[in-house]
């Protein structure tokens, strides 16, 4: 027994930012995002939150699948952009789609954060704890970036997007994941410092209290990492799941910025062809960026059964992996 994705949905905010709106207020140019990062322009909540784009993208999800929220008996959110500390964003989901019958929580791990909790949804279901599930990824980038630092505010979007995931006789077929928290400064926000009765705050001396409140990068480390990392654990799934590089149908890889990906086809000898991006209409939707995708490319009738499929996902921890699947 293992899980397949038998359904998938998506939710952006309707408000488009342009890399020509972004010029406006910091000193950038649509010239200097598009040819470092393929972003041409992004999708910020004006109205929408985390969680009420991670219950539309579930409706879509569940209806695209056949499936009743009624019928549901796990709900993960993957998040670092929650809208309250607590509850999580899964119950707040749970209780607007009335799945009265799941457990809900929230999983962490920054951009990989989809492909983690696709994992978990994986593990509770091959060991015949549930049987379906529901795995989200929604973000709100757009409340931690500093929309006066022009290195890291052209980068991100919001959004969300979900997939039903159900027990089958065909499906994922092996993961890999990996963390280093060594690196955990190469790309960090913070939370709400401790600031208590008996301590404050010392600002700036680690990255776990950094002067800024806002999202930090390391840029160039960040695409280090990635280049690096993600080939060779697509390479180690490839291995145990005894698939040639050319056999796989989809790429499928957290939109954070062409050059990485192209630079992952690349290192694989892949064609391009089969690495899709969406990056140039969403920026970095973090955790939601790989389910955002893989929805475009279901409706768009380019997935079909029996094809394929790498997803892998990469991010802030620092934390990267993969998963294969057939569709
Ligand atoms: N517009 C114009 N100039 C800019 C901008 C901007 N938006 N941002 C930075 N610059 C300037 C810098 O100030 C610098 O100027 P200087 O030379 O006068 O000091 C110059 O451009 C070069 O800056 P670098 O940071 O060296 O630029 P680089 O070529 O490395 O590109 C980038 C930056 C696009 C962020 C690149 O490092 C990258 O792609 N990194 C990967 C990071 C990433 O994708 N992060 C996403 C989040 S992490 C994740 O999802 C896994």
């Amino acid at each position: 027994m293992t899980s397949r994705i038998t359904g998938t949905g998506s939710c952006l905010p309707a408000e488009i930012i342009t890399n020509d709106d972004l010029a406006q207020v910091v000193d950038t140019s649509d010239e200097w995002i598009s040819t470092r990062t393929g972003i041409r322009s992004r999708r910020i909540v004006k109205g929408e939150s985390g969680a009420s784009m991670a219950a539309e993208a579930a409706r879509r999800a569940l209806e695209n699948a056949g499936v009743s929220a009624g019928e549901i008996q796990l709900i993960i959110v993957a998040t670092c952009t929650g809208d309250l500390q607590f509850p999580g964003t899964a119950c707040v989901v749970q209780k607007e789609i009335q799945a009265d019958g799941a457990v809900a929580f929230d999983l962490g791990a920054a951009c990989s954060g989809f492909l983690f909790a696709l994992n978990t949804a994986h593990a509770y279901i091959q060991t015949g704890v549930y049987q379906k599930a529901l795995v989200i990824g929604t973000e709100v980038l757009s409340k931690l970036v500093d929309w006066k630092d022009r290195s890291t505010c052209v980068l991100f979007g919001d959004g969300a997007g979900a997939a039903v995931v159900e027990a089958s006789e065909e499906g994922l077929q092996g993961f890999v994941q990996y963390s280093d928290g060594k690196k955990g400064e190469v790309l960090s926000c913070i939370s709400r410092p401790v600031e208590n009765l008996i301590h404050r705050k010392e600002e700036g001396t680690d990255y776990r209290t950094p002067v800024s409140d806002y999202l930090t990068m390391n840029g160039q480390e960040v695409f280090r990492f990635a280049v690096k990392k993600v080939p060779e654990c697509i390479h180690q799934l490839l291995d145990q799941t005894r698939t040639r590089a050319d056999q796989v149908d989809w790429y499928i890889l957290h939109q954070a910025n062409s050059r990485i990906i192209q630079s992952v086809a690349k290192r694989m000898g892949v064609d391009e062809a089969r690495f899709p991006m969406n990056m140039d209409r969403y920026g970095n939707t973090s955790a939601a960026s790989i389910p955002i995708l893989l929805d475009e490319l279901n409706r768009e009738g380019k997935l079909a059964r029996g094809q394929q499929i790498v997803l892998a996902g990469f991010g802030a921890g620092l934390t990267w992996g993969a998963a294969k699947l057939t569709w």
